[in-house]
């Protein structure tokens, strides 16, 4: 594991110019990818954070991006039909999805509906046949929740052992709905050429402070510390967020 004490980190004044600086990134992601293997395969976060960011892409605040060569994919979905208001995949159409001129072939949905060990075995096997190789996504996008869960990687779940397999189905804590998850597996978010955390509010300061502190200590507490891409990470934080360091 490499020793990374801080990963890198971008400040911002709220949650507006968070997203802003994101879909400019994003934006510059997409374009570098396409110029180099002519494709640019992202995966999405779920939850309320990153949907303010799907909002500008879609406005093209990002720059030009050429949709015909992006692939999307999920880090995590709950099972829900994908008309449900908590799938994340129905964030992402109304947000972001729907209004740009994607392929319908390069969204690739988790089929969350279907059972969890089914779904996830056919998520992976959609992953093998696409990337054809260890190397995963250009990017992932990823939230953070106060105990340090991403994804659906929460703390002592039995997913965040999976040495080898890149979806598995997982489930929130008591009292987290919906229970029953689908994820990406650390070996997956790890075998990105890029990952970057979007977080912002007063809620996971604490939590945020103690994984940009010191991201080794705080691998052995919380999932989100022990993403450690392949190639860069990157933490977007508002002030709120980034209080504590
Ligand atoms: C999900 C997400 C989850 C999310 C964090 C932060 O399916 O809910 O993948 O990991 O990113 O819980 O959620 P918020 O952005 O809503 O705070």
């Amino acid at each position: 594991m490499v020793h990374l004490m801080r990963p890198e980190a971008a400040l911002f004044p709220d949650a507006e110019s968070l997203a802003m600086g994101a879909a400019e990134r994003v934006g510059e992601a997409a374009r570098a990818a396409v110029d180099a293997r002519g494709r640019f395969a992202l995966a999405l976060s779920g939850g309320r954070t990153p949907q303010r960011l799907y909002q500008l892409l879609a406005e093209g605040r990002g720059g030009p991006v050429d949709w015909s060569k992006v692939h999307v994919f999920w880090g995590d979905e709950r099972c829900v039909p994908p008309d449900d208001p908590d799938s994340n995949y129905g964030m992402a159409w109304w947000t972001l999805l729907d209004h740009v001129p994607i392929p319908p072939d390069h969204v690739h949905r988790m089929r969350a509906e279907d059972a969890p060990d089914r779904a996830a075995a056919s998520y992976e096997a959609d992953l093998r046949a696409f990337f054809g190789g260890p190397s995963a996504f250009d990017l992932v996008l990823l939230g953070l929740g106060p105990d340090g869960h991403t994804a659906s990687l929460f703390p002592g779940s039995e997913a965040l052992n999976e040495p080898f397999r890149w979806a598995l189905p997982s489930r929130a804590p008591e009292g987290v709905e919906p229970a029953q998850r689908l994820t990406l597996t650390l070996p997956a978010l790890n075998a990105a050429m890029q990952a970057m955390f979007l977080v912002t509010g007063a809620e996971k300061a604490s939590v945020v402070t103690d994984i940009l502190t010191d991201l080794d200590s705080a691998a052995a507490r919380y999932p989100a510390a022990r993403v450690r891409p392949a190639g860069r990470l990157l933490w977007l934080l508002d002030e709120a967020a980034a209080k504590g360091l």
